[in-house]
């Protein structure tokens, strides 16, 4: 079946460093790329990424975390591609709230968990069904390296651990429909995420990498775009590393 005629990609977490270049590489397969954040200004972004690119991009803000909002999220796409629904769904957007466990306050441990797990929930659910109706999709988890367990991040951790069962489970039932479920897992990228952590912590994790510096965007990006891509039809279930050769 050619898919090349209303491809449409929604990518959340659309303003941010990764997100951004995410949308950007997709829009040289879709014809439409949704970028949704919880950014007020996500649809100057938008609108910025189609004229640095010449191609169709739209801003939708919305809250990843609450379902609510991505119900609403739902509507708007569906009106948006006029019933089309999405082709492709990259669940991208994420926070840290980095603190030792003795430390950490239910707020931190809720926010990470609502941000970067109920999101996969949140939004899939409103993609998901139509992709299998029209026995075609790409959706692609962002998990983490510390998906594993990382000190300081009790929360972060067991949100990413679980978008890779959740990757995993819905890859064995989506996979008779022709909807392929992948996750990615990066190491360290550079972005404003980051920033959060001190100077010399940086400089040791950026040590301890065989290769000696942090991943760029751009470079994430594209394992998403195959994954996202007609090529990778045969992918499913898998959680790729991205990370230079560093394991915690
Ligand atoms: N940068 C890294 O080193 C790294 C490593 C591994 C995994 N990741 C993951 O990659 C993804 C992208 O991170 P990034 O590095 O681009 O960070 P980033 O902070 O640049 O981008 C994250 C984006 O998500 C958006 N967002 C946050 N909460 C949201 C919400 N409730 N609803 C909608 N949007 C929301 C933010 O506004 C921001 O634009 C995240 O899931 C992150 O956990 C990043």
């Amino acid at each position: 079946m050619d898919h090349s005629s209303a491809k449409v990609a929604l990518v959340t977490g659309g303003s941010g460093g990764i997100g951004t270049e995410v949308a950007a590489k997709l829009s040289e397969a879709f014809s439409l790329v949704i970028v949704v954040d919880i950014k007020d200004d996500i649809s100057d972004h938008a609108k910025a990424l189609s004229e640095k690119f010449g191609r169709k991009f739209t801003g939708i803000k919305a809250d990843v975390s609450s379902f609510e909002s991505c119900t609403q999220l739902g509507k708007d796409v569906n009106r948006i591609t006029e019933g089309h629904g999405i082709d492709a769904l990259v669940n991208n957007a994420g926070i840290t709230r980095d603190s030792m466990f003795g430390r950490m306050d239910y707020q931190l441990w809720d926010s990470v968990i609502k941000v970067d797990l109920y999101s996969m929930f949140n939004v899939t659910r409103q993609f998901s069904e139509k992709m299998k109706e029209r026995g075609y999709g790409r959706i692609i988890n962002v998990s983490s390296i510390s998906w594993r367990g990382n000190v300081g991040q009790a929360n972060y951790a067991s949100a990413k651990a679980g978008v890779v069962g959740f990757t995993n489970a819905l890859s064995r039932e989506f996979a008779r429909y022709n909807v392929t479920v992948n996750g990615i897992s990066p190491g360290l990228v550079d972005t404003e995420i980051l920033k959060s952590i001190p100077e010399k912590i940086m400089k040791d994790l950026i040590e301890k990498i065989p290769m000696k510096r942090l991943a760029k965007p751009e470079e994430v990006a594209d394992l998403v775009a195959f994954l996202a891509s007609e090529k990778a039809s045969y992918i499913t279930g898998e959680t790729i590393n991205i990370n230079g050769g560093f394991f915690f």
